[in-house]
């Protein structure tokens, strides 16, 4: 669990860049960080691993502050992903970057070896393989492995998609799917709404520092006013769908105005559109 108690934040005693956040993540959920350039997303983000120590309020992470956990301690239970993953990537091949946390913590132990082989396997890398020869969708599922392979808690992704093309970018989400499905807390910063809107379970949005707004991924979608406040966009099916029933208000109660996924709210559209062919009024 992560708990932020009123929480400011500032780089090098600059006015606040973080102000009064106060919010909780529970075990086992997906949130997803919203907002544009410059809300704070970041600087949130390392808040939460301690890189970054908070002015006021505290950071506790499954109860206790981040202050008082050891920074080894704190990397067992939250990994974390930076907005660019070549800063994480530092090693000569895949094999001893998978390893490097192992090392980094101790020694490279035989259970720390069979978890960078199963890496290896599940996620199809070549061990030998030289990290910056990699194109940039596979440096982003390495920089992602290196942490999986630690099995932390709680994984904090800084825009894990951004750069990358359609393809490469169904495959870091589904890794990352998989590992919420067997039980990871998982914490995105994402500008993309429509994989916000296919992932997440939950959304928090945030503004010029500030914590604007917090909900179910949908009913976030739906706030006009926040998303326009915080200088956002719902992806497109769901805008026509609340247009639709802005024109249509007996829509209401239907799928279209009531769907929790992009694919249900389509295919409800595309029903309605179907039907209203059929039976010109
Ligand atoms: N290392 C730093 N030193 C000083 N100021 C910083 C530093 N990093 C970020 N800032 C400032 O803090 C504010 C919040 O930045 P942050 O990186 O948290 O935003 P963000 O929401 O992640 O934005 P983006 O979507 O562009 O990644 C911005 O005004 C930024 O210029
Ligand atoms: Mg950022």
């Amino acid at each position: 669990m992560i708990r932020f108690d009123h929480v400011s934040a500032a780089y090098a005693a600059q006015t606040p860049v973080v102000r009064d956040a106060d919010f909780t993540i529970e075990d086992g959920e997906f949130v997803a960080f919203v907002g544009t350039n410059g809300a704070g997303k970041s600087t949130t983000m390392r808040l939460c691993n301690g890189l970054l120590k908070a002015t006021e309020g505290r950071v506790l992470v499954d109860g206790t502050p981040t202050t008082e956990l050891r920074t080894s301690e704190l990397a067992r239970r939250v990994g974390f992903l930076f907005q660019n993953p070549d800063r994480q990537i530092c090693c000569k091949t895949v094999r001893e970057e998978l390893a490097f946390g192992f090392r980094a913590q101790g020694a490279l132990t035989d259970e720390a070896r069979a978890r960078v082989d199963a890496t290896i396997e599940r996620f199809g890398f070549d061990a030998a393989a030289e990290p910056y020869l990699l194109n940039r969708g596979t440096r982003q599922l390495l920089a992602l492995a290196s942490i999986v392979v630690m099995e932390p808690d709680t994984i904090i992704l800084d825009e894990p998609t951004t750069g990358l093309d359609f393809r490469e970018c169904e495959k870091v989400m589904g890794v990352i799917a998989d590992l919420h499905a067997r039980g990871t807390t998982v914490v995105m910063v994402c500008h993309d709404m429509e994989v916000v809107a296919d992932y997440a379970e939950r959304v928090i949005v945030m503004a010029s520092g500030e914590v604007v707004a917090s909900g179910p991924t949908f009913e976030v979608l739906r706030r006009r006013d926040v998303l326009e406040r915080a200088g956002l966009v719902a992806p497109q099916v769901v805008d026509v769908s609340m247009r639709l029933v802005e024109r249509h208000p007996e829509l209401a109660a239907t799928p279209i105005a009531r769907a929790n996924t992009l694919d249900e709210m389509t295919a409800a559209i595309e029903a309605y559109v179907a039907e209203a062919k059929e039976d010109p009024r």
